[in-house]
C-alpha cells in the first residue's frame, strides 16, 4: 500500500513538471503567435471578405509594415514615381493584342465584394492558421534557406542543389547592366501534388554574386498551399538582400515593400485563368529603377496601376543596377514518394503545344543604361530537366522576344 503511494508520487512528480513545461511551451507559442499577428495585421480603416474566404483590410498608407522599420520611420512615402520608362511594347499595343484574343482585364477576387478609398491599401489578412502552417514563425513568409537553390547560369555547370529540389524552366540576360524588366505572362492554376510544394511563373531581377550579398526583386503569379492554404493563383512579390538568409519576405510580410495603390492586394488571388485550349488571360509586370532616387518599383497591369516600390535603402548591390534579369517558372520537386513530382508548371504542358495550351512570357523587355525599355539581347535558356519541364524560345512582331515554358512534372520520360 506504501508501495503503491510512493509509486504514485513519484510518477505524479515525474510528470507536473512535464505537464506544465509543455503547457508552458504552448502558451509561450501562442503569445508568439498572437504578437506576430499584431505586427503583420495593422488595424484596418475597412474591411473586405473575398469570396476565397480572404479578409482584405484597407489600411492608412502611412501604418504599412514598411514604416515598422526603424531606418523608415523619417520616410516620406512617395505617392508616384518619378521616372517611369518608356519603350516599344507601350500598354496600347499589349490592350489591342488583349481584345483581338477576345479576352477581358484580369481582376482579384475581393473586388467582387468592395474596394479600398483613397489613402489607403489593401492588405491580405494574416490568420492564426498561416502562421501555424509554416515550420516556424520565423519562418512565415519567408524562402526557407535550406530549400533554396540559386541558379547560377553564369558558371559552365550551374550550381544548383538537386537535394532541395526546385527546379526552373527560364530565360535570362546576364550580359549588360539592367534597370528594369518587363514582360507579359499569362496565368494558369497548376495542380501542386503536396502542400509543402509550389509552381510559380515571374520576373527576377538580380543583382550581387551567390555567396551571401545576392540582391532578387522578385514578382509574379504562384500558387503555394503552404503560404496562403489554399490552391489558388495569387498575385506576389518577393525580395532579398542577403541571398534569401535573413532578410527579405514575400508580399507585405516584412518591413521592405511600400505600396501606394488602392486597388492591388499583394498575395490576392486573381482570375480568370486561362483555360487549355480556351480563352487566354496575361498580366504585365514592369519593374524598374528610379535613376535619381535609388527606389526599385512595380507595375502591374497599364501603367495606371503603379502598386509601389523597395526603398533604395533596402539593398546593396541593385544600387547599381542588376546584372541578371530571368522570366520564367519555378517549382519544387519534393520528390517524396521517390519520383519524380507530378506538379504542374505554367499550364502543365510542354512548350512545344504553342499557343493556348502552353504557357508563355511575351514582350520580354529590359531597362538599359539610358533607362528605356528594349528588346534584351543575347536570351539564353535553363531548365535542370528539359523531360519534366521546357522552355522554348521565339520571335515575332507582335509578341517580340517570347517563350513558351512549363510541363506536367511526373511523365514516361521524367520519371
Ligand atoms: C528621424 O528624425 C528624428 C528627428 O528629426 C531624428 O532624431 C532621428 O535620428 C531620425 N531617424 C532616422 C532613422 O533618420
Ligand atoms: C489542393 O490541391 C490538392 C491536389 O491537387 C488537393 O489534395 C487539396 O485538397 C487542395 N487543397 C485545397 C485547400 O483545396
Amino acid at each position: 500500500m506504501k508501495m503503491k503511494l510512493l509509486n504514485c508520487m513519484v510518477l505524479f512528480l515525474l510528470f507536473v513538471p512535464y505537464y506544465s513545461s509543455a503547457a508552458r511551451t504552448s502558451l509561450k507559442n501562442d503569445l508568439q503567435v498572437h504578437n506576430h499577428l499584431k505586427s503583420l495585421n495593422k488595424p484596418p480603416i475597412k474591411s473586405i471578405k473575398s469570396p476565397d474566404g480572404d479578409m482584405i483590410d484597407c489600411i492608412h498608407l502611412s501604418h504599412q509594415p514598411a514604416f515598422d522599420h526603424p531606418l523608415l520611420r523619417n520616410h516620406t512615402i512617395q505617392l508616384r514615381p518619378n521616372y517611369h520608362p518608356e519603350g516599344l511594347f507601350d500598354d496600347i499595343k499589349v490592350k489591342s493584342l488583349k481584345s483581338s484574343k477576345g479576352s477581358e482585364p484580369i481582376k482579384q477576387l475581393w473586388h467582387l465584394n468592395g474596394e479600398c478609398p483613397e489613402g489607403t491599401i489593401p492588405v491580405r489578412r494574416t490568420k492564426k492558421e498561416d502562421v501555424l502552417r509554416a515550420s516556424s514563425i520565423k519562418n512565415y513568409g519567408r524562402k526557407k534557406k535550406k530549400n533554396l537553390n540559386i541558379l547560377r547560369p553564369n558558371s559552365a555547370q550551374p550550381d544548383l542543389n538537386t537535394q532541395n529540389g526546385h527546379q526552373h524552366a527560364i530565360a535570362y540576360v546576364d550580359e549588360d547592366k539592367y534597370f528594369g524588366a518587363k514582360a507579359t505572362m499569362n496565368v494558369w492554376e497548376p495542380k501542386i501534388q503536396q502542400p509543402n510544394e509550389f509552381s510559380l511563373s515571374q520576373i527576377w531581377v538580380l543583382g550581387g554574386s551567390f555567396d551571401g550579398d545576392l540582391n532578387s526583386i522578385e514578382a509574379g503569379w504562384q500558387v503555394s498551399p503552404d503560404l496562403y492554404g489554399d490552391n489558388n493563383t495569387r498575385l506576389f512579390t518577393y525580395w532579398t538582400s542577403d541571398a534569401y538568409e535573413a532578410t527579405g519576405c514575400y508580399n507585405l510580410l516584412c518591413s521592405g515593400f511600400i505600396q501606394i495603390n488602392n486597388q492591388i492586394a499583394m498575395g490576392a488571388s486573381i482570375f480568370p485563368v486561362s483555360s487549355y485550349h480556351g480563352s487566354q488571360f496575361d498580366i504585365s509586370i514592369l519593374l524598374w529603377k528610379d535613376p535619381n532616387e535609388g527606389n526599385w518599383w512595380m507595375q502591374f497591369g497599364n501603367s495606371n496601376q503603379v502598386i509601389g516600390y523597395w526603398p533604395a535603402y533596402l539593398f546593396s548591390n541593385l544600387a547599381d543596377g542588376a546584372t541578371l534579369v530571368e522570366w520564367g517558372g519555378e517549382v519544387v520537386n519534393s520528390a517524396s514518394d521517390g519520383q519524380h513530382t507530378t506538379t504542374q508548371m505554367g499550364s502543365g504542358h510542354f512548350p512545344g503545344e504553342g499557343f493556348s495550351k502552353a504557357s508563355y512570357f511575351r514582350n520580354l523587355q529590359v531597362v538599359d543604361g539610358s533607362n528605356q525599355l528594349r528588346v534584351p539581347r543575347d536570351v539564353k535558356t535553363f531548365t535542370e530537366q528539359s523531360n519534366c519541364y521546357n522552355v522554348q524560345t521565339g520571335k515575332n512582331g507582335q509578341w517580340g522576344t517570347y517563350f513558351y515554358y512549363g510541363g506536367p512534372g511526373r511523365n514516361r520520360n521524367c520519371p
